[in-house]
């Protein structure tokens, strides 16, 4: 019964999608087809992610989905419509006047929505919530394009706008995390498709924050991890529009190794000038390189760090090897 009730949902969902469609095409005032070609995206990626247009009637969603004999509670729950608190029992459109970027699982089934704003209110972006289908801690919008693809390496971005800007520009392995919380039941996914991941989230300290932290999470689940920054630009959509195809791909190119990001950002955090704060960094510079998995491994990033840094190489090791004593 719980199955069915699922698959409801679904057939809900994808309902709604078509109509968001057909809303999109048939605006007299073509607001978000402007809008998205003044943002770049063609006709094929429109139609490749399935985007679509919330009028701004506030119930003639609710009012088709109903004409399709979808109940209340079905178009509810699939997290379409809202109540209305000061009416009982009363629903209206979660989603008006806003652009709308259906959300597949690997399926390529629709499990929710995000839905932009064409103008500069707030929330920028409006997404479904918590649902008996979407769960966000494990799904990745575009996985079901770039699991199809040959190469199987991942770029991770934060956003719909990244995905669909790479996607256009050929990196049809492209994902995103909705936002910056990146979890581990992103990672697991991930491991099902793939063993090598870029991260490229944005610029800002958001960003940079957010790669700190889905580092050691993608490597708990043994996937490698390098990271590129889109300098010049707040993130990879922009980044595209500014340098194009050619230049994200040299940035992809020139990524550096999880590890080597994760201490030029350790780096920022201490003054190297100064005696004290330098010996803070060599001493978390040791603690960081003994998390690394192996001999090898602390090998070769031993003799990058102290070559980057102009750290002897032998003060490097007594103190891997007083630390390591200490740690056990
Ligand atoms: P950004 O603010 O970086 O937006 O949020 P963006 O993707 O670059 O969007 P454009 O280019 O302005 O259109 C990154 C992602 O965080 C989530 C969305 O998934 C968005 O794509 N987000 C952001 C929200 O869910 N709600 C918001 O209000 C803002
Ligand atoms: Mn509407
Ligand atoms: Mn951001
Ligand atoms: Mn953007
Ligand atoms: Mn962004």
């Amino acid at each position: 019964k719980e199955l069915s009730f699922k698959q409801r949902l679904l057939d809900a969902n994808k309902e709604a999608a078509r109509y968001y469609y057909y809303q999109m095409m048939n605006d007299p005032k073509k607001k978000a087809i402007t809008y998205l070609e003044k943002r770049g995206i063609d006709e094929i990626n429109r139609k490749k992610f399935g985007l679509g247009y919330a009028n701004f009637f506030r119930d003639d969603t609710y009012k088709y989905l109903r004409s399709k004999g979808f109940t209340d509670q079905e178009l509810f729950e699939a997290g379409l419509t809202a109540k209305d608190k000061t009416k009982q029992e009363s629903y209206y459109d979660r989603f008006f006047d806003r652009l709308m970027f259906p959300i597949f699982d690997v399926h390529n089934r629709v499990i929710g929505f995000g839905g932009r704003v064409l103008g500069d209110n707030n929330p920028k972006y409006l997404n479904t919530g918590e649902t008996k289908l979407f769960d966000k801690s494990r799904n990745l919008y575009g996985m079901n394009i770039a699991r199809m693809a040959r190469n199987k390496k991942l770029i991770i971005v934060e956003g719909y706008m990244d995905v669909i800007a790479l996607h256009q520009a050929g990196f049809t392995t492209a994902v995103a995390s909705l936002g910056t919380a990146f979890t581990t039941g992103h990672a697991s996914l991930i491991r099902r498709y793939a063993e090598e991941v870029v991260i490229a989230y944005d610029t800002d300290d958001a960003g940079i924050n957010a790669t700190l932290r889905a580092i050691p999470i993608l490597k708990k689940a043994g996937i490698s991890v390098r990271v590129l920054s889109v300098e010049g630009a707040k993130d990879p959509d922009e980044y595209i529009e500014k340098f194009g195809a050619k230049g994200f791909a040299d940035l992809i190119e020139r990524a550096e190794p999880s590890f080597m990001y994760e201490i030029r950002q350790l780096e920022k955090t201490h003054n190297l000038k100064d005696p004290e704060g330098r010996t803070n960094f060599d001493y978390a510079l040791a603690k960081k390189i003994l998390t690394l998995e192996n001999e090898i491994e602390i090998e070769n990033y031993l003799d990058a760090v102290v070559d980057k840094y102009n750290i002897k190489r032998s003060a490097m090791e007594s103190l891997l090897g007083k630390i390591g004593k200490n740690i056990g």
